[in-house]
This record gives structure tokens, C-alpha cells and sequence, in this order.
């Protein structure tokens, strides 16, 4: 990772901001569309392009602790855990960088003695992703236990999709240094809340995705043609309402006039 936002980065904030897929996915002016009704004055920075190459969620050893059949929760805290609260929020996306519903995220995690539950399933729980692919979860910060850095274990599970199986890293952890398994590329950003944690993860699944065909234009007339390359001042119409091109841009789907006020504006 250099200094600048990388995909995920980006698209966590279009994400979070509300943006509407699969235009904030394709690295298209995805923040154009929180920005209603700037139809004057300088376009919104667009986003940067999906493409800094991000390789899949890299896999991890299992470890001799995974139990099948754990509770389905978003929190593994039960009355009187001990323990610094943690949540770990994130979203899971496919290869071409768009959101992932009905993920299976299934966690679990050593307690704040570095104990595992072997006899039941004291963190330990799986939850799904919703249709926008986040997940939440509350939890504690994991004990240490002998030979390992601090560290949580997922698999991940795509509908129709393999398992990954990998593990969650905490930045600043002195053992990071010489535990053997530790990848840096599976860090969390992880950052202190009044005592608690609040982490966040983004997966990338191995999972095959091309972008949508686009909605299909309202009646009224269409001059808009996907493929077509814009230039400033050109002028289209879509669903009968005018539109002049504000940037040079070759029109994708999802960047229907109306979706991309960077790009166009009425009139
Ligand atoms: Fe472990």
C-alpha cells in the first residue's frame, strides 16, 4: 500500500456516504452522487478508478480451534464479559470491486485470557452480509496465547463460492514482528473510542463480477448511448430531459446523466 486511498478505501466512503452501486463501483464519479442538486460551479472530484490491484483477501491456516455450528449473532459479548469492547466493521466485495450480499462471515476468537471456548461457543458466531455486503462485529480485543500475535479468525463464504479461511491482524502489536503467519495485508485499521476499539476490514473475494447493464431509461426520449465519448458541452437527452457534458468521459453504465452530476448537468 502506497500513500494514496486505495480501492477499498474509496469505496468504504462511497459506501458509507450512501452512494447507491454499482456506479460508486466502478470507479466511476461515485461521489457525484451525494451531491444533489450541483447543477452549478466546479464538478466534484471524481473517484479514483477501481484499479489499484488488489489481489483477493489473502488465505490463512486454520488453526486447531474452529468449531462448526456456531451461533448465528453479530455480537459475541455475553452478560459480564471481560475484556476491551472491539467492533470490527468492514464490507466483503468481489473482483470487479462491487459489494457482496449474503456473505457468510463466520468468526472466532480466543477470550481476553487468550483461551479458546472448546467445550461451546464463547466467541465464537456467524452472521451474513446484507444486500450493501457490510457486516458488524462486536466482540473484545483477543487475549495472546503462546507462539501468536494478537489476532481474529474468519472464513468467509460467498454464496456458491469456495471458503476463505484467514485470519485478522492488530496494528502495533509487538509480536508482529515474529509471528511467522502474520501478513501485514491482513491488518485492521483499528482505532481507540473511549476505551474500545473500533477496527475495520475489508474482504476481497475470489468471486467473478462484471458491472450491471444500467437501469433502463424513462420514457420520453434518449439520446445517451453507453460507449459513446463525451466531451465538455456536448448535449444529450435522457429520459426527455437535456443534459450538457461538464467533463470528457466515455459514458458506462451507471453514469446516466441523471446518476452523474459530476459529468452532467441539466440543461
Ligand atoms: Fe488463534
Amino acid at each position: 500500500m502506497d500513500g494514496h486511498p486505495s480501492r477499498k478505501t474509496v469505496l468504504r466512503a462511497a459506501l458509507a456516504a450512501g452512494v447507491s452501486t454499482p456506479a460508486a463501483l466502478m470507479g466511476v464519479p461515485a461521489l457525484a452522487r451525494t451531491v444533489s442538486g450541483t447543477t452549478n460551479g466546479p464538478a466534484p472530484e471524481l473517484t479514483p478508478t477501481c484499479d489499484d490491484g488488489d489481489d483477493p483477501t489473502p488465505p490463512q491456516m486454520e488453526g486447531p480451534y474452529f468449531k462448526p455450528n456456531s451461533p448465528r449473532r453479530t455480537s459475541l459479548l455475553e452478560p459480564g464479559t471481560p475484556g476491551v469492547r472491539l467492533t470490527v466493521t468492514g464490507y466483503v466485495f468481489g473482483l470487479a470491486c462491487r459489494p457482496l450480499g449474503g456473505v457468510l462471515l463466520d468468526f472466532w476468537q480466543a477470550d481476553v485470557n487468550g483461551a479458546y471456548d472448546n467445550a461451546g461457543f464463547r466467541f465464537r458466531g456467524h452472521q451474513f452480509t446484507g444486500g450493501g455486503g457490510a457486516f458488524t462485529l462486536t466482540t473484545i480485543v483477543p487475549g495472546l496465547y503462546p507462539g501468536r500475535t494478537r489476532h481474529l479468525h474468519v472464513k468467509v463464504q460467498a454464496p456458491g463460492r469456495p471458503v476463505l479461511t484467514t485470519q485478522l491482524y492488530f496494528p502495533g502489536e509487538p509480536r508482529n514482528n515474529t509471528d511467522a503467519l502474520f501478513d501485514p495485508r491482513l491488518l485492521m485499521t483499528v482505532r481507540d473510542a473511549g476505551g474500545a476499539r473500533e477496527a475495520a476490514f475489508d474482504f476481497v473475494l475470489d468471486v467473478p463480477q462484471t458491472p450491471g447493464p444500467g437501469p433502463t431509461p424513462p420514457p420520453g426520449g434518449t439520446t445517451w448511448t453507453v460507449g459513446t465519448a463525451y466531451r465538455p458541452g456536448d448535449r444529450v437527452t435522457y429520459g426527455g430531459a437535456a443534459y450538457a457534458c461538464l467533463q470528457g468521459h466515455t459514458a458506462q453504465p451507471g453514469w446516466e446523466p441523471p446518476s452523474a452530476p459530476a459529468l452532467w448537468r441539466v440543461g
